[in-house]
């Protein structure tokens, strides 16, 4: 029988539905980041590597950081925070755990990223439209379906004139099965919700839907956007 202590992705779906069932849909995050800070859980997204899809993405788009800032949505422990820093863009990265923020900073000594808390449903209001290049990894899927159309608006909202999104999610069909259905987190998101992160300026260039780097049955979408 598997149990919490042999499975950390039961973990911490155990501390988020504790945190769910209270009505604190993020407060989980912080509970499970000081649990792995004092060694009692592990974070189960930490790859300790950038995400291999953005890896692909920066040695397709050859993008140059020179002048330009990033913004990373959610950046957990930073390695994709690290990559990004690294291609030269004056790099933000957000967490609303202050310990993941922390252990992002202790993970990075000497980082070119700036770590900081903020929450993606209210953020500060001078990121509007300010960002070159905004990244976003499995964040908006992290939340419970009811609060994604304000987080995916808010992802958008950050990618400035002539900027770019790249957004990565676990993929579910759109006629898989109902919304209620699904037990998350993560709550995957739909090829609709891949397609509301575009407004009216904010055009979706490309789409792939690939199989999963660790799983073969499941998928991952990875899009980018352009504003105009
Ligand atoms: C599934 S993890 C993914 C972390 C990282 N992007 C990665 O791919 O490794 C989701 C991350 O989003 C953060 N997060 C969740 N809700 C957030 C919010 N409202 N604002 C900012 N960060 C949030 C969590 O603390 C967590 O680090």
């Amino acid at each position: 029988m598997t149990s919490d202590s042999d499975d950390p992705a039961l973990a911490s779906r155990r501390l988020a539905h504790e945190s769910l069932r209270q009505d604190d849909p993020t407060g989980w995050f912080e509970r499970l980041y000081s649990a792995a800070a004092d060694g009692s859980a592990v974070v189960p997204w930490d790859r300790g590597t950038a995400h291999p899809l953005l890896l692909d993405w920066i040695d397709t788009a050859q993008p140059s950081g020179d002048g330009r800032r990033a913004l990373v949505v959610g950046a957990g422990t930073g390695w994709d925070a690290e990559l990004i820093a690294d291609r030269g863009y004056d790099t933000t990265a957000f967490d609303i755990s202050p310990t993941a923020v922390d252990t992002a900073q202790q993970a990075h000594p000497g980082s070119k990223a700036t770590y900081q808390v903020a929450d993606l449903l209210n953020p500060p209001t001078d990121w509007h439209h300010a960002f070159d290049l905004v990244i976003e990894i499995y964040t908006v899927q992290a939340l419970p379906i009811s609060l994604q159309p304000a987080a995916t608006a808010q992802v958008s909202d950050f990618v400035r004139p002539g900027g770019t999104l790249v957004v990565i999610a676990s993929a579910r069909d759109d006629d898989h099965s109902p919304d209620a259905a699904i037990d998350g987190p993560p709550w995957p998101l739909t090829r609709s919700a891949i397609d509301a992160f575009a407004t009216s300026d904010l055009k979706l260039i490309q789409v792939d839907r690939s199989p999963s780097p660790t799983s073969r049955t499941s998928h991952h979408w990875r899009a980018e956007y352009l504003r105009d």
